[in-house]
Formats: structure tokens, C-alpha cells, sequence
């Protein structure tokens, strides 16, 4: 299971909504015969409910190409509804299906990454209301078949438009499994009593109580606050196996976890000061 799937399985939605997508139906290639670019076609179906106050709601597919990418708009498309359709305060959609043709560099994906195409339902003040995405491993590229990738689009949970609040850095970090540099966190001194939780969503993940000067330049923590706030995977990436550490409600990456740590537990969760947020106990005294 891929680490990626950050969105895809935490809420179920209301509004069924496939995003079928047919992927490198054509390729292209330099004078050298390597390939250079793909052209995705793809596919948006849905139909659904939503409140009526959603009424001017539009459909938008963005693609990103790496970790470091922001989402680009690549087709965007006003959602139509039926007449006389409203019972309560819901209005039902049209079946509808949005069409994209896209072009893309090969080069601009690294070999361990996947791009990743997200369908969104926003609404006329831009606010997020469901989303869908559709992660493409990289393996891929080299399947010149036409393809069909069918996803379900979740209800937008809460937390999901600070996401876009984040600072570059965390949105690398938290968002794309990037690391801060060492020895750049103010939290990694920190010797306050409080708790530390996720930048996006807010969970308790890590107390004062378990901090420890690791000595590595990270904020380190012996044990998480909460069990099963804090969930793990394994990361392949840069010919290492380590044990990626993630937020359990929103899947922020948050550092990685190691055995080396000190009593009583001897674990090590090495996590990035930018995916912490801390609430210091003072505060509540006052
Ligand atoms: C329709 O609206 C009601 C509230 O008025 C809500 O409880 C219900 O879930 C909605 N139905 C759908 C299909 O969205
Ligand atoms: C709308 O979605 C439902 C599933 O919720 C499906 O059964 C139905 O065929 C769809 N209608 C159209 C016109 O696509
Ligand atoms: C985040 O969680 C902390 C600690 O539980 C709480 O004090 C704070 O009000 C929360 N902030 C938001 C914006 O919900
Ligand atoms: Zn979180």
C-alpha cells in the first residue's frame, strides 16, 4: 500500500463520483529515441447530490508532476443539475463528464516518485467540497496500453483546506515526505511542558513528557502521546529500508521512527518540527 494514498479511504461520501482516466495512449520521443513526454486522455464521470446552496459548484481535474509540484488546473467545468429535482435542501447533479488531453514532461518525475491526478467539486466561493485522487505510480510510464483507473471521491474531511495554508516547506515535508534540514527547528530545544500535534489537522500526536535530546537536530520523542494517532509504513526510498511515521487521521508524514531510542521504550520517533504544532500546558494555566 502505497504511502501516497493520502485522501482516498477516510471518509465515506454521499456523492458517488468515478474519475475514469485512460492513461499514455500516446508517447513521444526525441531524436534519440528516448521518451520525453506522454499524453494522458482522461475522463471525469460523476453524478450526485449536494446541498443547494452548492448550486454554481464547478468540477476541476489538476495534476501534480513531482514532489515539489503545486497542483496545476488542467480542465475545469460548471456542474449542471436537474429541474425540479429539490427535495430537502439537496440538488441532484446531471450525469456529467469532463474530458482533458494533456501533455506531459517525462523527465520532470523522479524515479521515485508517481504523479498525481485529483478531481475536485469546488464551490462558486472556491471552497473545497469533495475530492478525489488518483495516484499514478511511475512503473507505469512504461505501459503503452490504454488504461482504466476508476476511483471513488471522498467528502472533504475539515482539515483538508489548511493543507493549502501550509508553508512550502510543510507542505513538502508533510504533504510529499520531505525532510527539513537538521538543527532548523525551534522545536527541536524545545524544553517546554506541552503537547506537539499534526500542523494540518491538529491530532495529538507527541508530549513533553516523552521528548528527549537525541542529539541529531530533530525533535525526537521516545513514545507518541496517543496511541494509534500515530500510524507507520515502510520506506524504500533512497535504497534505504526505514519506518516512515505518519499522522493516523490526516497521513502528514512526520519523520520516521528507529530503535535506537532511549528507555524504557528504546524507540526513536525522529520527526520534522514544521509537521508539529505545540501547545504549551502555561497556556492553560493562565
Ligand atoms: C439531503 O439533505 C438531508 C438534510 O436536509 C441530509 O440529511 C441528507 O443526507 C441529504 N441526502 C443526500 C443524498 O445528500
Ligand atoms: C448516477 O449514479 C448512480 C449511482 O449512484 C448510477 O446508478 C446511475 O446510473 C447514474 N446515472 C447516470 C445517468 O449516470
Ligand atoms: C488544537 O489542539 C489544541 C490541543 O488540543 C487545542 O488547544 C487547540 O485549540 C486546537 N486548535 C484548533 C485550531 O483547533
Ligand atoms: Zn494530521
Amino acid at each position: 500500500m502505497k504511502y501516497y494514498l493520502v485522501f482516498l479511504y477516510i471518509f465515506t461520501a454521499s456523492f458517488l463520483f468515478n474519475l475514469t482516466i485512460s492513461k499514455q495512449q500516446e508517447n513521444l520521443f526525441d531524436q534519440s529515441k528516448r521518451l520525453t513526454h506522454a499524453i494522458i486522455h482522461g475522463e471525469v464521470h460523476g453524478n450526485g447530490t449536494l446541498p443547494i446552496e452548492d448550486k454554481n459548484s464547478y468540477l476541476l481535474v489538476e495534476l501534480r508532476l513531482s514532489r515539489d509540484d503545486r497542483p496545476r488546473s488542467i480542465a475545469r467545468n460548471k456542474i449542471k443539475f436537474n429541474n425540479n429535482n429539490n427535495n430537502n435542501n439537496n440538488i441532484t447533479t446531471q450525469s456529467f463528464t469532463l474530458q482533458f488531453k494533456l501533455k506531459y514532461p517525462l523527465s520532470k518525475i523522479s524515479p521515485h516518485n508517481s504523479y498525481i491526478l485529483s478531481a475536485k467539486i469546488l464551490n462558486n466561493q472556491n471552497k473545497l467540497i469533495y475530492i478525489g485522487d488518483l495516484h499514478v505510480p511511475i512503473t507505469e510510464r512504461k505501459n503503452e496500453q490504454a488504461k482504466y483507473l476508476v476511483i471513488n471521491v471522498i467528502k472533504t474531511p475539515s482539515w483538508y483546506n489548511n493543507i493549502d495554508k501550509l508553508s512550502l516547506l510543510a507542505y513538502k515535508v508533510t504533504q510529499w515526505g520531505g525532510t527539513e534540514e537538521a538543527f532548523t527547528s525551534e522545536l527541536y530545544t524545545n524544553k517546554k511542558s506541552g503537547i506537539y500535534t499534526c500542523v494540518v489537522c491538529n491530532s495529538t500526536l507527541f508530549s513533553s513528557k516523552h521528548k528527549y535530546n537525541s542529539g541529531t537536530g530533530w525533535p525526537s520523542f521516545y513514545q507518541v502521546a496517543i496511541e494509534g494517532n500515530v500510524a507507520t509504513n515502510i520506506d524504500r526510498k533512497y535504497g534505504m529500508t526505514r519506518t516512515e511515521v505518519h499522522c493516523a487521521k490526516c497521513k502528514a508524514h512526520l519523520g520516521h521512527v528507529f530503535d535506537d531510542g532511549p528507555q524504557p521504550t528504546y524507540m526513536r520517533y525522529c520527526i520534522n518540527g514544521v509537521a508539529l504544532q505545540f501547545y504549551s500546558d502555561e497556556n492553560e494555566m493562565k
